[in-house]
């Protein structure tokens, strides 16, 4: 046993990283993982909010080992710094689940002026992943998950508008954003496997579920959304999650599947292979996606040191 973080632990035992842990489908996953035996590191921007919801699965699962470090992935430095402070603490990676996200309904940007959706949910998880990814042992049960959403049918990568400055629909920074996640999960994908290495990338929706996704969502849009939709056609955050579990647990999976629901509408329903737009295969897309997103956080993602 080693002690690591106020924690004696095994030295072997496998380590998950989920950001966006506190709340909705990240905290339910982070469930998941406990019970199949991981130690996991709750990667939260609001540490008593973290706290809390630490505290809440403890109540259930109280033998977990579970961890809260704080990370805004909106914020490059904060990244790095989340990066290195798990280095310095643990010395292996086996799941890294790229789960945080936003949804806004009003045009913000990050510090450096990337768009506020594109920069938390795309770019933070890809600069904790170019970081992140030398910790994991080469194997298929080592795995990089990242969150798309059926919102990814309902754009494309602006390249010449990264910013979404020019769109006029209030949720295409959201669907740029989810598509950019699916498009990299693809693209690593592609990269692990001519560097001839066995750690996967995959990628999962959840579906639709009531979680706090939706609070920035136009409030009238939300209140009908409350009393029809969602009732009838989403599922609880508990099942929203299972096709996170699947891509990131079930040995079968295979590097650049994609999971999600396979019921009504993809938005419920048991976890199985979930289906997407044929311009999210694009392989040039992917690879372009790749190169703007190394110039925007400013560094390059170095599989190179796998
Ligand atoms: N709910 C759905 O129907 C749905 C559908 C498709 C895809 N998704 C995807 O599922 C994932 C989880 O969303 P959810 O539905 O569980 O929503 P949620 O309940 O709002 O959870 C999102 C989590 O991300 C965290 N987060 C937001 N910005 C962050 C930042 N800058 N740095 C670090 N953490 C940050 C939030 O922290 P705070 O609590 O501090 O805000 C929260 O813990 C997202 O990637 C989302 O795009 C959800």
């Amino acid at each position: 046993m080693e002690f690591y973080l106020g924690v004696n632990m095994d030295k072997d035992k496998k380590v998950a990283i989920v950001t966006g842990a506190n709340s909705g489908v990240g905290f339910e996953v982070t469930k998941g993982l406990l019970k199949k035996d991981f130690h996991v590191v709750m990667a939260c921007r609001n540490l008593e909010k973290a706290n809390n919801a630490k505290e809440q699965i403890l109540i259930d699962l109280p033998e977990s080992n579970l961890e809260v470090m704080t990370i805004d992935l909106s914020d490059f430095e904060s990244v790095k710094t989340f990066a290195r402070e798990y280095k310095s603490k643990f010395q292996r990676l086996d799941i890294l689940v790229n789960n945080a996200g936003i949804l806004i309904n009003k045009p913000k940007k990050n510090n450096p002026g990337i768009e506020m959706q594109f920069a938390t949910n795309h770019l933070g998880h890809f600069l904790l992943t170019s970081l992140l990814i030398e910790l994991m042992p080469d194997s298929k049960t080592s795995r990089v998950v990242s969150l798309g959403s059926l919102a990814h049918k309902k754009s494309e990568i602006f390249f010449d508008d990264i910013n979404c400055d020019l769109q006029t629909k209030w949720d295409t920074p959201y669907a740029q954003s989810k598509l950019a996640c699916l498009m990299f999960a693809d693209e690593l994908q592609r990269k692990l496997k001519s560097a001839g290495k066995k750690i996967i990338s995959v990628s999962a929706h959840p579906g639709g579920t009531d979680s706090g996704l939706f609070e920035h969502m136009p409030p009238i849009l939300m209140s009908i959304l409350r009393y029809t939709f969602v009732p009838i056609f989403l599922h609880s955050t508990e099942n929203a999650a299972k096709p996170i579990l699947k891509a990131a647990l079930d040995r079968e999976a295979n590097g650049g599947e994609y999971f999600g629901p396979t019921g009504l509408f993809e938005m419920k329903g048991s976890p199985g292979i979930a289906k997407r737009t044929k311009y999210s295969q694009r392989e040039d897309v992917a690879g372009r996606l790749w190169n703007i997103s190394e110039e925007l956080i400013g560094s390059t993602f170095k599989l190179g040191a796998l």
